[in-house]
């Protein structure tokens, strides 16, 4: 998931009736407001970039801004003037998302630049929004720190991966998270304990905000043992997934007891395509994008999926991916 937002994302997402998306149509905002939301900032702005180069899936229409913000005070700066000048944010994180081709209005916020990691007493981790997950768990091995090898393979970073709870067989964020460093809808940075985090599966209930930073809580480990889970785990996930190729990870959450990658193998759906979108041969929960798959052409597919497991098996499937956009 990216890093993430986010001023709250669609939650439930069945099928039946179309992917829902989750940032409404909004007319584009004028350009002085949009320069005045974003006078100041340390970081960088690009305006109209292309969204595509920044997800996992390459694929994404414009931002009418995009913004890096260089530290949580320059985010609670950004957070504050979109306020006062009405424009709409939309944190970019993750990657479990699609953008649609017609792009995202108002600021897009990308915290690559949030990526300082600190160690504190008592093998607790401090680390920023924008810190990617590998480089996290290499931290941890570094430190001989135990818990996070649950997080072997998880691309996204830890802004997104708290955001959505992120997780594998092995464990989930809810495990470690002990507080999470938050920039309120007013541009207040905020401390959350976990305890005030409501957690479910690829789903964390968080304050409304933007995620700057969180607290993990780890153990002292043996780091052989903590690289030998590791190494294990992500030569399998490499022998099952199609990680060489541009995808949003895993397109729906597992149902109860059985795996979504099942369900679509036996509804015959592995392989299919619509334009350059493919139901992955490797994993048929994936969609890769051969090369230039456009989002139409992802929602095409992920519907004819939902529709063929669904009148096998009569299981209606639930979006684990993120669709955001303009439709
Ligand atoms: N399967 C098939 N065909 C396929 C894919 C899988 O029959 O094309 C079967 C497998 O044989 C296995 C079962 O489905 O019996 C489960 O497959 P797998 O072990 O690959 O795990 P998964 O449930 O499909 C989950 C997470 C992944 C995570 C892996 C590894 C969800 C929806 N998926 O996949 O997470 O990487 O476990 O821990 O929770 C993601 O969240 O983006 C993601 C990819």
């Amino acid at each position: 998931m990216i890093g993430e937002v986010t001023m709250r994302e669609g939650g439930r997402q069945g099928l039946t009736s179309g992917p829902r998306v989750s940032v409404p149509d909004r007319k584009v905002p004028h350009v002085r407001d949009l320069r005045a939301a974003v006078a100041g900032l340390r970081g960088e702005v690009r305006f109209g970039a292309s969204l595509h180069e920044f997800t996992s899936f390459r694929i994404g229409g414009p931002a009418d801004a995009l913004c890096f913000p260089a530290d949580v005070e320059d985010l609670s700066r950004l957070v504050r003037q979109a306020k006062t000048e009405k424009i709409p944010i939309f944190v970019l994180g993750g990657t479990n998302l699609l953008v649609r081709d017609r792009g995202i209005r108002g600021l897009v916020v990308s915290l690559s630049k949030l990526t300082a990691v600190r160690d504190e007493p008592d093998s607790v981790v401090y680390a920023e929004g924008g810190v990617g997950m590998p480089t996290l768990m290499k931290h941890a091995i570094s430190r001989s720190l135990t818990g996070l090898e649950w997080a072997a393979g998880i691309p996204g970073t830890l802004g997104g991966s708290v955001v959505m709870n992120a997780g594998t067989r092995l464990g989930e964020m809810r495990q470690v998270l002990k507080a999470v460093r938050l920039v309120d809808p007013k541009g207040k940075i905020l401390d959350v304990p976990a305890s005030a985090i409501w957690f479910s599966y690829r789903r964390a209930k968080l304050p409304r905000g933007i995620v700057a930073g969180a607290w993990l809580q780890l153990r002292p480990g043996n780091r052989e043992q903590i690289e030998t889970v590791v190494k294990e785990y992500l030569h399998h996930r490499r022998d099952t997934q199609p990680l060489a190729q541009p995808s949003a990870g895993c397109v729906f959450k597992n149902p109860p007891n059985d795996a979504a990658g099942r369900l679509i193998e036996a509804a015959g759906m592995k392989g299919a395509r619509v334009g350059d979108a493919q139901v992955s041969e490797k994993h048929a929960n994936f969609v890769v994008n051969l090369g230039r798959a456009r989002a139409a052409d992802v929602i095409a597919l992920i519907k004819q999926v939902g529709r063929a497991v669904e009148e096998q098996t009569g299981i209606t499937l639930e979006l684990e991916l993120k669709i955001v956009g303009q439709p």
